[in-house]
């Protein structure tokens, strides 16, 4: 009985990794049926746009969302709380880049080393315009 138990999680934790995995291939088809879909949203991230095709490439969308808290705040509350001027964007694109915690809690955001300051910044300047 114990086998079969384990034998199923196993079963229930590879069909969660195969459903996560499209987030790394970045295909818009993909991105724009399970990322981008929050319902009623005001506030809704363009597939089409480069900084969110650079964000279905990395992670982001695993712990972040336009507007609701997942692990990580809603980018719609992190285009509330910084206004987008050239230094906010420098700090928020470093700390993409290095990782962190601190600003909106105890969790801290993975660090990104592979993504450039360029993308970062472009990323970071897209997030800053989803406001509400
Ligand atoms: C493991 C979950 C996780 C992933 C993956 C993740 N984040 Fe975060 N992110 C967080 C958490 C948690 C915070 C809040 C950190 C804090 O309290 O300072 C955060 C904060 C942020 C902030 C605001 C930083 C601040 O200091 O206010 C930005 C911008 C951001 N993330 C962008 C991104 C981008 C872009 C990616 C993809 C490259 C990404 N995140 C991937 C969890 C994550």
């Amino acid at each position: 009985m114990k086998k079969v138990f384990i034998v199923l999680s196993l079963c229930a934790v590879i069909s969660a990794c195969g459903g996560n995995s499209n987030s790394g291939t970045a295909d818009s088809s993909s991105t724009a049926s399970t990322q981008t879909t929050v319902s009623a949203a005001k506030v809704a991230i363009d597939p089409a746009a480069p900084a969110a095709k650079l964000m279905a490439a990395a992670d982001c969308y695993t712990c972040h969302k336009a507007d609701v808290k997942v692990i990580g705040p809603a980018f719609a509350d992190i285009a509330a709380k910084y206004p987008s001027t050239p230094a906010n964007i420098d700090t928020l694109a470093n700390k993409v880049i290095k990782g962190g915690k601190g600003n909106w809690g105890e969790v801290p955001m993975t660090p990104h080393p592979n993504i450039s300051l360029a993308d970062a910044k472009t990323i970071v300047t897209y997030i800053l315009t989803l406001k509400k």
